[in-house]
């Protein structure tokens, strides 16, 4: 399928010429795979926002609550499946036409992976994955934890999604890794996110001040619409296949 979008003859160029890349990716990316978004009514839940939920105050006054949520979260990842543009993005990552080919991504699900990316920076962790809230080393699949009783065998914390939750910090290795990735770049597409938390908000910064091309990909304006040289109002899952096909060409067989 040819996505029915035509993309600016410069930008075109641009892609032609890119060797590094750097694609940036939030809930909007997830959002045609069934995973809501956190900003916009479908992201609340018993009527909280995540804001209330994703804390690390939130979890030690009612760990249970928060468990729950997490548990409903990810009953909708594992039924959610990859799209066109997660596709497209891994299928850009085997071609090896690019030098580099770097996904830095705000999301928990998984789903990256799941569609064949190798190369992925998970800025706020992974809502399959729990680790002990004391650092003990104890890690399990959150699918297996019970939110009525999540204390870590070790008898000193608990167990908790292993996710970055407000008030957090970033693994800085993670951070730093990505921030180097873009420092390094030639092209960064940023796609689905409201560029509004940071510190991740503030990775598209760096690449405009390198005055490298970047792309936004998002149905609505975001605060970074008016500062990047190219914001196509699209979907994740229009707008990255044709982003892919500008550096690919267009797809010739079913893959
Ligand atoms: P938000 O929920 O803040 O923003 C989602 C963005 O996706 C919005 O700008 C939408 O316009 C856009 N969008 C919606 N549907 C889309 C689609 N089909 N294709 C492309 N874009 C679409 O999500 P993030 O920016 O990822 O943090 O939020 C950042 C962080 O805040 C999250 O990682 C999470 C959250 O609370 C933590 O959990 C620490
Ligand atoms: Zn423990």
């Amino acid at each position: 399928m040819t996505p029915d979008l035509a993309l600016p003859s410069s930008l075109l160029e641009a892609l032609g010429r890119t060797r590094r890349l750097v694609v940036l990716t939030g809930a909007g990316t997830s959002a045609e795979s069934g995973v809501p978004v956190f900003r916009g009514g479908g992201g609340l839940w018993e009527g909280f926002r995540p804001e209330d939920l994703a804390t690390p105050e939130a979890f030690a006054r009612d760990p249970v609550r928060v468990w729950r949520w997490y548990r409903w979260r990810l009953e909708r990842v594992q039924a959610a499946e990859p799209h066109a543009g997660h596709r497209a993005l891994a299928r850009l990552e085997a071609s090896n036409r690019l030098r580099a080919c770097t996904l830095v991504t705000q999301n928990v699900d998984g789903l990256h992976q799941r569609a064949g990316s190798r190369l992925v920076l998970e800025l706020h962790g992974n809502i399959t994955r729990s680790r002990c809230t004391s650092g003990c080393g104890v890690a399990r699949p959150a699918e297996t934890v019970d939110p009525e009783r999540a204390e870590c065998p070790c008898g000193s914390g608990m167990l908790r999604p292993d996710v970055v939750w407000f008030g957090e910090s970033l693994d800085p290795g993670v951070l730093g890794q990505a921030s180097l990735r873009i420092e390094e770049a030639d092209m960064v597409w940023v796609v689905g996110t409201s560029a509004l938390v940071h510190p991740a908000a503030g990775l598209p910064g760096i690449a405009l001040q390198r005055g490298i091309p970047v792309v936004e990909v998002n149905p609505e304006r975001t605060p970074l619409s008016g500062a990047v040289p190219y914001s196509l109002r699209r979907t994740a899952a229009e707008g990255v296949p044709a982003l892919v096909e500008g550096i690919l060409g267009p797809r010739t067989n079913s893959f």
